[in-house]
């Protein structure tokens, strides 16, 4: 950790599941976070599967930032993900995904997979900075907007599997065209 990290403003939080009552805050996280929001419908619905998970980042008494994310055999995708405006910045995000990395294991899920839109240049920077990589490019990924998705993946250093993907560096080839 370097020095100036120790001295910027942090705060820690709680990370717990979510549970029904978070609803109403995880929403107006989600409301004030994208242009294409999730409705509270699609949080349940996605939440009914036995396989979703959803995740809450607390400060003292109120819900800050949220996850949901799928179990997959060899991996976690991440399909929702937003720190409230007013808490960005301040490690909130890094914290719940170093909860998210924590749950990784090098026999059996080794890597987490996250689509994220071509536009939305803060959320690439942030899985950047916590060594995902972008893999691949989603042409008109998104219904809604058209927009492509990069295919972000983070893979622990010590993954022993072999149906693994590489990362082709498609960052560096944009930034050359
Ligand atoms: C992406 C998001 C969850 C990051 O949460 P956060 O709590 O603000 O992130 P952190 O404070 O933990 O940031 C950790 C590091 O990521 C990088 N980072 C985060 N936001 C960034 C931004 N807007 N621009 C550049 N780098 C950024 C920085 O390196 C930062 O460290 P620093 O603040 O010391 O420079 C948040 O910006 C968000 O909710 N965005 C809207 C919703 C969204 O896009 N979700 C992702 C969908 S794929």
């Amino acid at each position: 950790m370097s020095a100036n990290r120790t001295e910027k403003e942090q705060v820690r939080v709680h990370i717990r599941w979510m549970i029904r009552r978070d609803m109403p805050e995880v929403l107006q996280a989600e409301q004030e976070s994208f242009e294409y929001a999730w409705t509270e419908e699609d949080f349940l619905r996605c939440l009914r599967q036995r396989n979703c998970i959803g995740m809450v980042a607390e400060q003292g008494e109120r819900v800050v930032g949220f996850m949901i994310y799928e179990l997959h055999k060899a991996k976690l995708h991440i399909l929702n993900f937003a720190v409230h405006p007013h808490y960005r910045r301040l490690g909130v995000g890094l914290q719940m995904v170093a909860k998210l990395i924590s749950k990784l294991s090098s026999h059996r899920r080794t890597r987490i997979t996250l689509e994220v839109r071509e536009t939305n240049l803060a959320a690439q920077l942030f899985f950047r900075s916590q060594s995902f990589k972008a893999m691949r490019v989603l042409r008109a990924f998104y219904e809604d907007s058209g927009e492509d998705a990069f295919l972000m993946q983070y893979r622990l250093a010590d993954d022993v599997s072999e149906d693994v993907e590489e990362a082709i560096n498609r960052i560096a080839q944009f930034e050359e065209n």
